[in-house]
């Protein structure tokens, strides 16, 4: 049909529509309408997740959420022990799922997990690039220039290039099967205001990353959708994350030097205590790739810290210096 323009054209005119005749407009937005009805992850019976940093914390809660969905789920985390414990437990109540011991910072190991989830379940809607560290000693007031480089290149590998690695990995297989599908990468109220140098840093890579793939798949006409969930204190093992520390990043930045980065890590491991539950977050998880959002916020409590950093931007003033929490407690 000559001159007549396909979906995929139609798809690609979304993003000007002002270029477009009335005529066809009208055209697109019927046809574009019915077409996203069709495709929007409605029904999660039998669809295949992948989890990564399924073995604990978030990733736990997620791979729980989506298996009472009745979603099959491929469970990857670089802690064998607790992998091994996780599967057992879903499997044991019914579940349908299957383990991949896979370290994110390895781009082979991802690529490989891919592999094995093909292999398994022969297709992949959702994968959450979710396995993550924290709790370091240069996260909260271990500065960005005492920081040992191990601590950054570590923290960097896993939080950045593990979410680069799931991406590069997984959506061209997803775009290839053009089916609906979605990917949820884990960043974390870190990455929207500033609380904790190398962390921090990670995770606003993380939300930029995001944001940009968003937006590459939407300028395609491609299917997948993508969601950043930024949350913030939840009761996980993230302050412990040095049980996963490599030999080849040895070098810690001494974590108690400085009695104000001590007590902020006494602070954020309460707060963690005290935080959401897994599982709550991943039922948010599970709503937002249902409603296709793509800003998962798990805490609006804090959402006026996000919004000062907003308008200290846009105000054009400086970044507003908040006290440390053990300062702040005294004060009142
Ligand atoms: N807990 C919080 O308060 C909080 C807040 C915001 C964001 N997050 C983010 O949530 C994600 C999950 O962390 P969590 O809080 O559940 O902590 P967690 O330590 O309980 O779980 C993290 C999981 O990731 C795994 N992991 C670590 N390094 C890995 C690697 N190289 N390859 C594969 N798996 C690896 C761990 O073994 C663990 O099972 C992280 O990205 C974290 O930054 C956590």
């Amino acid at each position: 049909m000559r001159g007549f323009p396909t979906l995929h054209s139609l798809y690609g005119m979304a993003i000007r529509p002002n270029r477009l005749p009335l005529r066809m407009e009208l055209l697109y937005i019927r046809v574009g309408s019915l077409h996203f009805l069709e495709l929007q992850m409605k029904d999660f019976k039998d669809k295949v997740a992948v989890v990564t940093g399924a073995a604990s914390g978030i990733g736990r809660g997620m791979a729980e959420t989506f298996v009472a969905a009745g979603m099959k789920v491929v469970l990857s985390d670089i802690e064998q022990r607790p992998l091994e414990e996780t599967t057992r437990l879903l499997l044991a109540a019914g579940a349908d799922v299957h383990a991949v011991l896979t370290d994110v910072s390895k781009s082979d190991q991802v690529n490989n997990l891919a592999k094995q989830t093909l292999s398994k379940y022969g297709a992949v809607h959702v994968l959450c690039n979710n396995a993550g560290i924290g709790g370091l000693s240069g996260d909260g007031n271990g500065t960005s220039w005492t920081s040992s480089l191990d601590d950054w290149h570590w923290i960097l590998g896993v939080n950045l290039m593990g979410v680069v690695h799931g991406i590069r990995s997984f959506l061209p297989i997803m775009i290839e099967q053009d089916t609906e599908a979605h990917i949820v990468n884990t960043a974390s109220l870190a990455g929207l205001i500033a609380a904790g140098t190398l962390y921090g840093t990670s995770k606003f890579a993380v939300v930029g990353l995001s944001e940009n793939v968003y937006l590459e798949l939407q300028r395609g006409g491609f299917k997948p959708k993508v969601s950043v969930l930024c949350p913030s204190f939840v009761d996980t093992n993230i302050m412990n994350s040095n049980r996963n520390r490599p030999a080849e990043f040895a070098i810690e930045t001494s974590a108690h030097a400085e009695p104000v980065a001590a007590a902020m890590r006494e602070w954020v491991t309460e707060q963690c205590k005290r935080g959401l539950s897994p599982r709550a977050v991943g039922e948010q998880v599970l709503a937002a790739i249902r409603d296709e959002r793509f800003y998962i916020l798990t805490h609006p409590e804090f959402n006026p810290i996000i919004e000062l950093r907003m308008k200290d931007i846009l105000s054009g003033a400086n970044p507003t210096l908040r006290p440390p929490p053990s300062v702040a407690a005294r004060d009142g």
